[in-house]
């Protein structure tokens, strides 16, 4: 699937964190700052890492080095959670989560039963990560199984490490919007034959959350995970008080929202579980038991007033957590601008986000959270080449901020609190240049 074989050299001020950690207190000592380092790359992939005086002599001569010195490269951002289908809705106005779904996002995701429309609207939503820097993400379809066709289509043709699923939901949505338990299975297999470990590109099972699927389609989602246990599933959970109600009402023998899940097989690592903004204590331990991911989605959880989502108890259970920006609920496709309200959620239960522990989460924390920490999300020799370009003074307030900054923590703390997409001056994924800013 590759489409270019080429080495390619790129010299600049690096940063990155250099491990996975259990513990956020580690993140610091794990911090890597290169001020004039040099990235060489081989068939996508990272061939050497290091300083520029150390090896600036490896440099094939036939290679032209992309100087990109001023600027600070760090590896590319990973996004734990989004719906594709709706990227045309973002900003809709007044309500939450349940009417939300029924007013707004049935009616546009209906429009994805269109391949043309779904295509369009793919090369839009891919050109929308990469200019805000994404390189990852793990993404919800519409019901319609062309709707995944179209983006990995568009993924691909970028090489793009995509995770993505086609929704299953059966029950409790529009009968425009309803799949069966059958059709469900039948449509998932289908794609994950097609999609599944197709150069980068990987699938997940996606019930869109337990009230729009019977437990008939829950055994359906966890037969397809064991039929294919490479793959991921995403779903949401206790997003919002009237939805964990309504569940407890469709599921009344279950001991609470998460337990639905569980006893249908539907946890563990590689399921990610987007907002746990109001769990109970036996759901915390069950997510640390099982291994399971939580998508933490700040701009969506005060845009939809869902509620803040409690960092300090996934950090004490050591759960697995990465950032969402859940488009289009959440409220932009930037990381840094995410990164931004988590601050704030965290201070709003007097907790504090390092910049460090920041970068981790966008980064090789996000990678970790997806099981693909091995291949991407920091410069380690070997892993994929997917990286941005950041301007730390893209804007006349960012030059002033930065002026008047020293210490690398505050430089980054400034450019994620004042950053937007004209701060990505460049992504690359797999070796290759995929944004430049206009
Ligand atoms: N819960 C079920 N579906 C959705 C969705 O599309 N967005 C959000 N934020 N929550 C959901
Ligand atoms: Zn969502």
């Amino acid at each position: 699937m590759r489409y270019d074989n080429s080495v390619k050299a790129v010299r600049g001020s690096f940063f990155h964190i250099t491990r996975v950690v259990t513990d956020p207190a580690e993140i610091e000592s794990c911090t890597q700052f290169v001020e004039d380092g040099l990235l060489i790359i081989r068939n996508g992939c990272i061939d050497w890492f290091g300083e520029w005086r150390d090896g600036r002599e490896l440099v094939p001569s036939t290679v032209r080095v992309r100087d990109y010195r001023g600027k600070l490269i760090v590896p590319g951002f990973v996004d734990t959670h989004l719906h594709y289908p709706q990227s045309e809705m973002v900003g809709a106005y007044g309500e939450q989560l349940l009417e939300w779904l029924n007013h707004h996002t049935f009616p546009t995701e209906r429009r994805y039963n269109d391949l043309e429309y779904a295509r369009e609207m793919s090369t839009f939503f891919i050109k929308q990560l990469l200019r805000n820097g994404t390189t990852t993400a793990l993404v919800f379809g519409s019901v319609h199984p062309q709707s995944v066709d179209a983006l990995f289509e568009a993924a691909s043709r970028i090489n793009m490490r995509l995770i993505a699923g086609k929704v299953m939901m059966d029950r409790n949505a529009p009968d425009y919007l309803l799949d069966t338990a059958e059709s469900s299975y039948r449509h998932s297999k289908a794609l994950i034959d097609r999609w599944h470990g197709n150069g980068r590109l990987l699938y997940a099972v996606t019930p869109r959350f337990a009230p729009t699927s019977t437990p008939a389609q829950l055994e359906v989602a966890c037969a397809l995970r064991k039929e294919y246990p490479t793959t991921y599933l995403q779903t949401h959970l206790s997003e919002n008080r009237d939805e964990i109600a309504w569940v407890k009402s469709l599921y009344p023998t279950h001991k609470g929202y998460l337990d639905v899940y569980d006893s249908f097989g539907l946890t563990g690592p590689n399921c990610v579980f987007a907002h746990c903004i109001h769990l109970e204590e036996p759901e915390w331990a069950c997510l640390q038991e099982t291994g399971s991911t939580i998508a933490f989605c700040p701009t969506s959880n005060l845009y939809l007033g869902s509620g803040l989502f409690q960092m300090d108890k996934a950090w004490n259970r050591q759960i697995q957590v990465g950032m969402g920006t859940d488009i289009g609920a959440g409220t932009t496709f930037n990381m840094l601008q995410t990164l931004n309200e988590a601050y704030k959620v965290a201070q709003l239960q007097g907790l504090c986000l390092s910049a460090f522990h920041s970068f981790y989460l966008a980064t090789l924390g996000g990678a970790r959270s997806l099981g693909l920490d091995d291949r991407i999300g920091s410069f380690a020799v070997g892993k994929e080449a997917d990286f941005v370009v950041l301007d730390p003074v893209a804007t006349p307030m960012q030059q002033l901020r930065y002026d008047n900054s020293t210490a690398l923590r505050d430089k980054l703390f400034v450019l994620l609190t004042l950053g937007d997409d004209r701060t990505i001056y460049r992504t690359y994924v797999d070796g290759q240049l995929v944004h430049e800013r206009g």
